[in-house]
């Protein structure tokens, strides 16, 4: 047993934003069709053509965004295949998906579900094979409110009211499948884009306010990453600027080399590999919030505009995050893959990463939720189970809207790393602290310190008996969170008991 002993303050650090936990779907192996979207038809239970195991577990996690349709997927989506009667059959050749597909998955069902599950629509225009006029159109189908033909079909196809889509990706991973573009190609087309995208009146009679979110870099190609944030923005900031509000970096936590590594199959080595892989993307939040800071202060003052010019800003986001294991490459179903505890532990450390960085990143979608990488779901036929993944995501929800309390942990290290890492938050007088035990093989007791009178409110572990367990159809419950209460100790502080490889949540109420 090592022993660590975390104390947390007073509130430092910014809000962390709900946003940090939302989700990405996207017509890719089995994600939609036959994962998340089954039809009204089918004798899989459904609510309104959405697999009701997959949808209400959903709901529950209230996913602040879903990102939609892609993904490589949206450089090749015409969003009028997916509306009305009669939508025509595609073969889907995403990633190696390459089935057909009847389209009866599109932007009316992806808003449906943005409603079933509370969840606010990112939609990500087709700038490869697309038009202006084609996004142009979208937006118009989705937002108008006064009677066009536009807004009239999306009235004929069920809806009312406008969509008040916010969020509108302009481009997808540019630089490779979306168009191979360098920086200042990009940069000409995405001027094209956002100045052509219309503006809309709410009902309250207030313009609605559109998020523009420019391709950002590969987050996993240490150079080139630089050079594409710092010669977009020098592109960008030639002449006049054009609407701009974030920029969408990629992230993978790629698991590709040491064949022997499986998912739920790997040593002491490929534990510390990973988790460890998955830390280097705090490095890149500094370094690609630095980067956008300094080409914000290169755009120039408008001359003699006649509206007032507000400084320039650009918040970063994470479009896509997670593991990125070979088995997903191999597997049946394109880019499907398992989830053992150390995929939950990375997620965990990836989330706090998000919430330690939160006046830096605005949001983040985990790459995907259904069937796809990093999943949340996994589908079999009728069988649909929860991975670890899921649980970590609903363990961290307390932190959403809590302000991030500073902490200091005394923490024997393990191959280079803390064998507990922790992060604590509060909001409305309760304190929420992670503890996330990295060590493979030695538990750890932590001993907590929170610097005020407290009281428990509850205390729950998620860990498993080996660190490669999964849950599988034949075992769905194998990895879940189980209560582990800390012990009040007589001097106030607290005392828990972390398995090896485990995630944990304590909270606390200290008003
Ligand atoms: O998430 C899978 C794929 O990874 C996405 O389609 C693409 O944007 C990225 O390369």
């Amino acid at each position: 047993m090592k022993t660590v002993s975390v104390k947390t303050g007073s509130p430092t650090g910014p809000v962390i934003s709900p946003a940090l936990h939302s989700q990405f779907i996207e017509h890719l192996g089995s994600c939609i069709y036959g994962g998340l979207w089954v039809g009204k038809e089918s004798r899989i239970p459904n609510i309104e053509g959405f697999r009701k195991d997959i949808l209400e577990p959903l709901a529950a996690l209230c996913p602040p965004v879903i990102r939609w349709p892609g993904g490589c997927f949206a450089d090749t989506y015409h969003w009028r295949d997916g509306v009305g009667e009669n939508r025509p059959v595609i073969f889907n050749g995403n990633f190696g998906t390459n089935r057909t597909e009847d389209n009866s998955f599109g932007t009316d069902e992806f808003m449906r579900l943005c409603a079933l599950t509370g969840a606010k629509p990112w939609l990500n225009l087709n700038l490869l094979s697309g038009s202006v006029q084609e996004a142009v159109e979208w937006a118009e189908y989705c937002n108008r409110a006064e009677s066009t033909a536009l807004s009239d079909l999306r009235r004929e196809n069920g809806s009312e009211a406008p969509y008040d889509v916010q969020l509108w990706g302009i481009g997808n991973e540019v630089w490779a499948g979306g168009g191979n573009m360098t920086p200042e190609d990009y940069a000409s087309l995405y001027r094209r884009f956002s100045s052509a995208m219309p503006h809309f009146t709410q009902s309250d009679g207030s313009s609605l306010p559109q998020t523009f979110i420019l391709s950002g870099p590969d987050g996993n190609k240490p150079k080139e990453r630089v050079s594409w944030t710092r010669d977009l923005f020098a592109a960008l900031a030639r002449y006049r600027q054009p609407k701009l509000d974030a920029i969408d970096l990629h992230f993978y936590n790629w698991n590709v080399g040491p064949e022997a590594d499986e998912v739920d199959a790997f040593d002491r080595e490929g534990w510390y590999r990973v988790l460890k892989g998955a830390l280097e993307i705090e490095s890149v939040i500094l370094e690609q919030d630095r980067l956008i800071q300094e080409g914000l202060a290169q755009f120039p003052q408008p001359e003699g505009s006649f509206f007032p010019s507000p400084k320039p800003t650009c918040k970063l986001y994470i479009g896509e995050w997670g593991n990125w294991h070979q088995s997903a490459f191999r597997a049946e179903s394109a880019l499907w893959q398992q989830c053992s505890m150390r995929d939950a532990v990375t997620s965990a450390l990836t989330l706090d990463v998000f919430h330690r960085q939160a006046d830096k990143l605005s949001l983040a979608c985990c790459a995907q939720t259904v069937n796809v990488l990093n999943a949340l779901f996994l589908t079999d036929g009728d069988t649909t189970i929860l991975t670890p993944h899921y649980y970590v995501y609903r363990m961290y929800m307390p932190h959403r809207g809590g302000k991030l309390l500073s902490l200091t942990a005394d923490s024997p290290e393990t191959d280079g790393l803390p064998a507990v890492m922790a992060l604590a938050s509060e909001k409305d007088g309760v304190v929420s602290v992670n503890l996330v035990c990295t060590d493979y093989d030695t538990p750890c007791q932590v001993e907590l310190d929170l610097g005020t009178p407290a009281e428990i409110l509850s205390g729950e572990t998620l860990s498993s008996r080996s660190l490669t367990d999964c849950n599988t159809p034949d075992d769905p419950f194998r990895v879940i969170p189980r209560e582990n209460l800390p012990q009040k100790r007589t001097d106030g502080r607290f005392s828990v008991i972390l398995p090896a490889g485990s995630v944990s949540v304590l909270r606390f109420k200290t008003k």
